[in-house]
């Protein structure tokens, strides 16, 4: 690992895993992952921020010293383009900017610390942005704007602060900010970045585990985004005191503030996660059905819930081992009477083909006899108080110390505590409590269940207070956790799952919302919450099925199942104390819903390993608003109760109770029911019956989605049938729609190095017939199957008989195929080609 100043950054290169990471240091404590399109083992220069929006930088290798340093200047390219950046030794760079509507400014990167400030030939933003650190402390009161003293006088901080506001106006919408209670439109409230443990959540509690200081900001057609990268604490006034002006506050002497240009909210994805990171590509197994409970215990009951998985039928992949598996809750440790044999444990479950994640908490018992602690200890890990002495808080095991993350000695301690876990088999890792949640904080104000502002995090030569790094705290508990799969399972893709979370937390680990509720309200706001998380970067999200507080009932589990069978992370978990809430627990007709839901997401898995694929490397979420996909469409802007789940299926679950029926609302476009045959036309909304078995889920015309029997686990693939289904939906239109498709081991890092199969379908319509052409565009990697079992769905009643399907290859020759035509659907059978070819249908 090879550690430089740069002149501009601080520069930390280092090899993390197998691939080459680089991360620039801001503040100590937030680094931005910029390596994504890194190669392995190999030098090369790139891009590290994305051209149009950021700092164009080169890396270098001299010697064992990587030297990275701004490229040539680009050409400006659009108005909101990189205009120029500082010569190589420069210590800044200016971007022009055009600041949400119309205002132009500057966004000035300075000094090594990568601070930014907004200059900007608004005289109100500029009057706000010129309050900084002193200056605030001595501007007169009159200087301020009304909206910025009401949050000051509201919230009674930020006396040292640095506030700006933005301009909006009364139409606006907003998204983002991490994990909210509430609508999917932010609008008119206010938002604490501050990450906490609050299980006790209602209709407007805030804030809770994850804190995202981005904000899209949607009006006039246009959408931007604006980002604050601090981790301590901060407020988003979103229009709430003022309707048109958002209030940014953050409670330290200098920000890094960046203006995230659209023109659309898909644009300021892209662009916020090639500044801050994108999700590794998960191991297929994370994409299964898990199970979980606090706790299953002993080892046999663990062992009997993944048979009953079996014996049943029901589709599952991960078992998780709550704080009982432990030594009288100490972490790295396994409870002697409960878990005596972990490594047969493991390898029994291995061998019902799931896979094991065990949970990590950061409070270490404090305990004279226990090795993580007195070596801990003796490597100085832990957090201190100002005076030197220990810092002592409780957690599950009583009193407990707090590793100290912001210290790479801390970090490397901690990856290195997971070999008790991995020797045994573990599979993926769970950390929970990493607001950190203390229990000596203040039970009834959640923001202070936490250690105290007099503990100080060391940052490796920059201590402050905890307050400050408050929100990256989970991030770098991720990071270490990321360091121990690369350390001892480096040709495994890393599943880490995390409660609490800050910018970027998205390239370390998956993300599950905390402690809801089994109520239909936590249900409902379970959606805009995933939305939400997936426009703040975070791909990989879920929330725990069937609620984790109370009982659920029959009818409440069966739509949960259902809700979350196309959403990002699907895991069952429940509290300690409740009633049992595997899918068999709540009758037989609730066990054949969640069969069913859980079935539907293991037959998609083709298609949503695609949308995942598409995640890492774009940033778009898998689970997304339809305003992200029909920004133009006034209608979709606050629509909360529907999703899409990638760019092809629209799912419009039941939130409520005793719903016979719900409206649906098509976008502009075509679409079909999933196993539909019937093109509805968009721009509508639909009455739909919605019996307790249905999940309403439409498809895209224009789409074809991949499809496979559902197994019994992501591991059963090799027991397909060799044919992959596909399902053609056609379309009216002549413009090809594109589907992609991809395949590789699902398990080890080779497809970086382009062991992989993809394959790109374009089907493009129009009145006489269709064409869809197959084309493999990578062919790393070979698939389990030999043909795609094609089913064309679309054909008019009056076209069956005169319907006819030519192939054409790369010999441009066309011939018949053959194709049978049941229930008004043509079926054949494709044979999977190394060369491009062409399905000319006719009728
Ligand atoms: C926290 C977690 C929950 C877990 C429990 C016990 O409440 O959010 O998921 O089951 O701790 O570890």
């Amino acid at each position: 690992m090879a550690h430089l100043e740069g002149s501009q950054y601080e520069i930390t290169v280092e090899v993390c895993g197998q691939f080459w990471s680089v991360r620039l240091h801001s503040e100590g404590a937030l680094e931005f992952f910029v390596a994504l399109t890194g190669g392995r083992r190999r030098e090369r220069s790139f891009a590290v921020l994305e051209r149009e929006s950021y700092l164009p930088l080169q890396l270098t290798r001299e010697g064992e010293l990587y030297r990275i340093a701004p490229a040539a200047s680009p050409a400006p390219d659009s108005e909101n383009g990189a205009g120029g950046v500082g010569g190589a030794d420069g210590p800044r760079a200016e971007l022009p900017v055009t600041w949400l509507d119309g205002v132009r400014g500057t966004l000035r990167v300075e000094n090594r610390r990568g601070d930014a400030m907004l200059e900007s030939a608004d005289p109100a933003v500029a009057a706000e942005t010129a309050s900084r650190a002193g200056a605030n402390a001595g501007a007169a009161d009159a200087e301020r704007s009304p909206a910025a003293r009401a949050v000051e006088s509201r919230r009674a901080v930020a006396r040292d602060g640095l506030r700006l506001e933005i301009k909006s106006d009364q139409d606006a919408c907003f998204y983002g900010l991490g994990e909210r209670t509430g609508a999917l439109d932010k609008r008119g409230r206010t938002y604490q970045m501050w990450n906490s443990d609050d299980p006790f959540q209602r209709g407007a509690t805030d804030p809770l585990y994850q804190s995202i200081p981005l904000l899209l900001h949607a009006r006039n057609g246009r959408c931007d985004g604006v980002f604050l990268d601090f981790p301590g604490r901060s407020w988003f006034d979103v229009a709430d005191t003022d309707p048109s002006a958002v209030t940014v506050t953050a409670e330290n002497d200098s920000i890094s503030f960046f203006v995230i240009p659209g023109p659309g909210p898909a644009d300021v994805v892209r662009r916020y996660t090639a500044l801050s990171g994108r999700m590794l590509l998960p191991p297929l197994w994370a994409l299964g059905y898990h199970q979980s409970r606090y706790s299953y215990y002993p080892d046999h009951r663990v062992q009997a819930i993944a048979e009953q998985f079996r014996d049943r039928d029901i589709p599952c992949d991960a078992v998780y081992l709550d704080i009982h598996y432990m030594d009288e809750y100490r972490v790295f440790t396994w409870d002697p009477s409960g878990f005596p044999r972990p490594s047969r444990l493991v390898e029994e479950l291995h061998r019902l083909g799931m896979r094991v994640v065990t949970i990590v908490d950061p409070g270490v018992k404090v305990d004279a006899e226990y090795r993580t602690f007195t070596e801990g200890m003796r490597r100085d890990v832990f957090a201190r108080n100002a005076d030197g002495s220990l810092y002592r808080g409780e957690v599950w095991p009583g009193e407990a110390a707090f590793p100290d993350f912001t210290k790479r000695e801390a970090r490397r301690f901690w990856s290195e505590q997971h070999h008790e876990l991995f020797s045994h088999g573990v599979d993926g890792v769970w950390n929970d409590m990493n607001e950190p949640a203390d229990f000596t904080g203040d039970f009834f104000d959640r923001t202070r269940f936490t250690p105290p502002s007099n503990v100080v995090l060391e940052a490796d030569g920059r201590p402050r207070s905890i307050d400050h790094y408050h929100n990256v705290y989970a991030n770098l508990m991720c990071r270490a956790t990321a360091d121990s799969f690369a350390r001892y399972k480096p040709e495994e893709r890393p599943f880490i799952l995390t409660r609490a979370g800050y910018a970027g937390i998205q390239r370390l680990a998956a993300v599950w919302t905390g402690d809801n509720d089994s109520s239909w309200d936590h249900l409902a706001v379970s959606i805009p919450m995933l939305l939400n998380m997936g426009l703040s970067g975070v791909a990989f999200v879920g929330a725990d099925v069937g609620g984790f507080q109370g009982n659920a009932e029959p009818e409440l589990f069966a739509r949960w199942m259902q809700a979350a069978a196309l959403t990002p992370f699907m895991r069952g978990h429940t509290a300690l104390g409740t009633r049992d809430h595997e899918p068999w627990s709540f009758g037989p007709r609730a066990e054949r819903i969640a069969r069913d839901a859980i079935r539907l997401r293991y037959s998609l898995l083709p298609y949503l390993y695609a949308c995942f694929v598409e995640a890492h490397r774009s940033g778009l979420p898998v689970m997304r608003p339809l305003v992200l996909e029909f920004f133009d469409d006034p209608r979709c802007r606050r629509i909360w109760d529907q999703f899409m789940c990638g760019e092809a299926l629209l799912v419009a679950p039941v939130l409520q109770p005793a719903a016979e029926r719900r409206l649906v609302y098509l976008p502009r476009g075509e679409w079909y029911e999933l196993d539909g045959n019937e093109r509805l036309s968009g721009g509508r909304d639909l009455v739909v019956d919605t019996p307790l078995e249905r999940l309403p889920v439409y498809v895209r015309a224009g789409k074809v989605l991949a499809r496979r029997q559902a197994l019994r686990s992501t591991a059963a693939a090799s027991e397909d049938s060799g044919e992959l289904e596909l399902s053609v939906y056609l379309s009216g239109t002549e413009d090809p729609v594109r589907s992609v498709l991809f395949d590789d081991d699902g398990l080890s890092n080779d497809h970086y190095d382009g062991r992989y199969r993809e394959t790109v379908f374009e089907l493009s319509g129009g009145a006489g017939g269709s064409m869809l052409r197959v084309a493999p565009v990578q062919l790393g990697y070979a698939p389990p199957y030999r043909a795609y079992r094609i089913t064309v769905h679309g054909l008019a009643p009056e076209t069956l008989e005169s319907f006819r399907i030519e192939l054409v290859g790369p010999d441009r020759e066309r011939r018949a195929v053959e194709c049978k035509i049941a229930d008004e659907r043509a079926q054949l059978r494709l044979p999977v080609s190394s060369e491009p070819v062409e399905l000319r249908m006719s009728w």
